[in-house]
C-alpha cells in the first residue's frame, strides 16, 4: 500500500455510553487507504487525583455528565490539525493533541477527548496496513497472551455493600493457555455464584461495576475465605490452580484529616493496615496487592514492597496515574514491584506505552487495566498482547464490556497458533 494510504482524511467524534450508562466519547478516525479507526473512552470511579482529567459539561442534561464541549472542540480543533497527518506517526499525533490541549493534565479539551482520538488513530493505521492491532503496535515478537486478574468480588465504590477493598481477584495461573484460565476462571466464578446464593439468599449473588458479586460482607478474610472455597468448590487448588489478589484502593477510606484508615469499623494507622495485609498474606495465597496505601504514600508502599519481596507484588495504581513523572519517583524510592497501566490516566497511547516501557526495563511488572466505567472496546486487550506485560486486569468473566476483552484475547491466542504462549506462575516470580 502506497505511504499515502495512511493519511488521516477524517476524524469524527459520537456520543457513546458507557458500562455505567454515563456518556463518553467514540473517536472515528479514517485514512485516505481506507482505514478506519473507532475507539471509546473509557470512566473510572475511584479516580486518582494525579490523573489527567475528563471534560464533562456540567449543567442538567446527562446529569451534567454530557461531552458536547469534549465533541466540539474534537470537531473544531482536532480534526483540522489532524487530517492531512500520517496515521503510522503516532508519537506526532498524540504530541499534536497535547499541543492543543495546551495544559500538563489534558484539562482543556478532556482526557476523553484525547484518548478517543488517540487509540482511533492506531486502529484506522492497523487497519490500512491490514496487520492485527497488537501485531501493528507490537511487532512479531508480540505472542505472549496475559495472565488475567479477574476482580470476582466487588467492594468500595464499585458496589453497595460494606466491603472496605475494593477487588477481590482469582487469577488461574495453573493452565497453559489463556483459553484454558478462562475456563478455569468462568467455573470457580460460577461456583462463587451458587456457594453465595446458598449462604447469604439470591440477592448476594448481584454484581458489581465490575461484574464481580456483592455480597452482603465486611470482612476482607470473609472475601478471601469465599474464594477459597469456590476455588476448591470447582475442583482446583488455591497457590497452585489459583493466586488471588486485592486492590484495596485505599485513597477511598483514607482520612487526611487524622492521616488514619477506616477499615471494618477500627481507625488503622498505616503500620497496622500493613500488618493487616501481612495477616492476610499468611493466611491466603495472595500474590499481588494494588494501592494498598492512599495515593501519595511512597513510603507506605515502599514498606509493604520491601516485607513481601519475591512473595507479593506491591502494584501502584492511583500512586503513578500512569504517569512517567510519579513513575520516577516510585522506581527511586523501591515503591512498587507493579504498576497500573490505564490509558485514560495519562490520556494519549504513546505517553502510556512510554510508561509500561520504563516499568518494565526497570524490573516492574505492568497491569494492562480496565476502568469500572467501560466500553464494548477492546483495544487493551491487544495492548497487553503488543506490550508483553503479561498481566491484565478486566473484571469478571461477565458484562459484555469486560468480556469484549476476554473474547478478544481468546481470537488473538487463535490467530497466533502456536506462536502463543501462556505464562503462568511465571509472571509472579521476580
Ligand atoms: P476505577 O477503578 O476505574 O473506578 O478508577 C479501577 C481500579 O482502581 O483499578
Ligand atoms: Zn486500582
Amino acid at each position: 500500500m502506497p505511504g499515502d494510504d495512511f493519511i488521516i482524511s477524517e476524524v469524527r467524534g459520537l456520543y457513546a455510553l458507557d458500562s455505567r450508562g454515563n456518556p463518553t466519547v467514540k473517536a472515528v478516525v479514517k485514512t485516505k487507504g481506507g482505514g478506519r479507526g473507532y475507539a471509546l473512552a473509557p470512566s473510572g470511579a475511584s479516580k486518582g487525583s494525579k490523573e489527567a482529567l475528563e471534560l464533562r459539561d456540567g449543567g442538567k442534561r446527562w446529569r451534567g455528565l454530557g461531552v458536547s464541549k469534549a465533541l466540539a472542540l474534537l470537531e473544531e480543533e482536532v480534526a483540522p490539525r489532524l487530517r492531512g497527518m500520517d496515521s503510522r506517526m503516532q508519537e506526532e499525533t498524540d504530541k499534536m493533541l497535547s499541543l492543543i490541549d495546551g495544559t500538563g493534565n489534558k484539562s482543556r479539551i478532556g482526557a476523553n477527548t484525547t484518548i478517543a482520538v488517540s487509540m482511533a488513530v492506531a486502529k484506522a493505521a492497523a487497519e490500512t496496513a491490514g496487520i492485527p492491532l497488537y501485531r501493528y503496535l507490537g511487532g512479531v515478537s508480540s505472542n505472549v497472551l496475559p495472565v488475567p486478574l479477574l476482580n470476582v468480588i466487588n467492594g468500595g465504590v464499585h458496589a453497595g455493600n460494606k466491603l472496605d477493598f475494593q477487588e477481590f481477584m482469582i487469577i488461574p495461573v495453573g493452565a497453559d493457555s489463556f483459553i484454558e484460565a478462562l475456563r478455569m476462571a468462568s467455573e470457580t466464578y460460577h461456583e462463587l455464584k451458587e456457594i453465595l446464593k446458598k449462604r447469604y439468599g439470591p440477592g448476594a449473588t448481584n454484581v458489581g461495576d465490575e461484574g464481580g458479586f456483592a455480597p452482603p460482607i465486611e470482612r476482607a478474610e470473609e472475601a478471601l475465605g469465599l474464594l477459597d472455597e469456590a476455588v476448591r468448590g470447582a475442583g482446583y487448588m488455591p497457590g497452585d490452580h489459583f493466586l488471588y489478589g486485592i486492590d484495596a484502593a485505599a485513597s477511598q477510606f483514607y482520612d487526611a484529616s487524622t492521616g488514619s484508615y477506616a477499615v471494618e469499623g477500627k481507625s488503622l494507622s498505616r503500620g497496622e493496615l500493613l500488618d493487616f495485609y501481612v495477616g492476610l498474606t499468611e493466611r491466603y495465597d495472595i500474590a499481588y496487592i494494588e494501592d494498598p496505601f492512599e495515593e501519595n504514600d511512597m513510603e507506605g508502599f515502599g514498606e509493604l514492597t520491601n516485607k513481601l519481596r519475591g512473595k507479593v507484588l506491591v502494584c501502584g495504581d492511583d500512586l503513578y496515574a500512569t504517569n512517567p513523572r510519579y513513575l520516577e519517583e516510585g522506581l527511586a524510592r523501591g515503591a512498587t514491584t507493579a504498576a497500573i497501566a490505564k490509558v485514560n490516566q495519562i490520556g494519549t497511547l504513546t505517553e502510556a506505552v512510554d510508561f509500561a516501557v520504563k516499568a518494565m526495563r526497570s524490573g516492574v511488572r505492568v497491569v494492562v487495566s480496565h476502568r469500572s466505567g467501560d466500553t464494548e472496546d477492546p483495544f487493551i486487550a491487544d495492548l497487553a498482547v503488543a506490550l508483553k506485560t503479561g498481566l491484565i486486569k478486566t473484571g469478571a468473566p461477565s458484562r459484555g464490556e469486560r468480556t469484549s476483552k476476554y473474547n478478544r484475547l481468546i481470537e488473538i491466542e487463535y490467530e497466533l497458533g502456536a506462536l502463543a504462549s501462556y505464562p503462568g506462575p511465571r509472571v509472579f516470580r521476580p
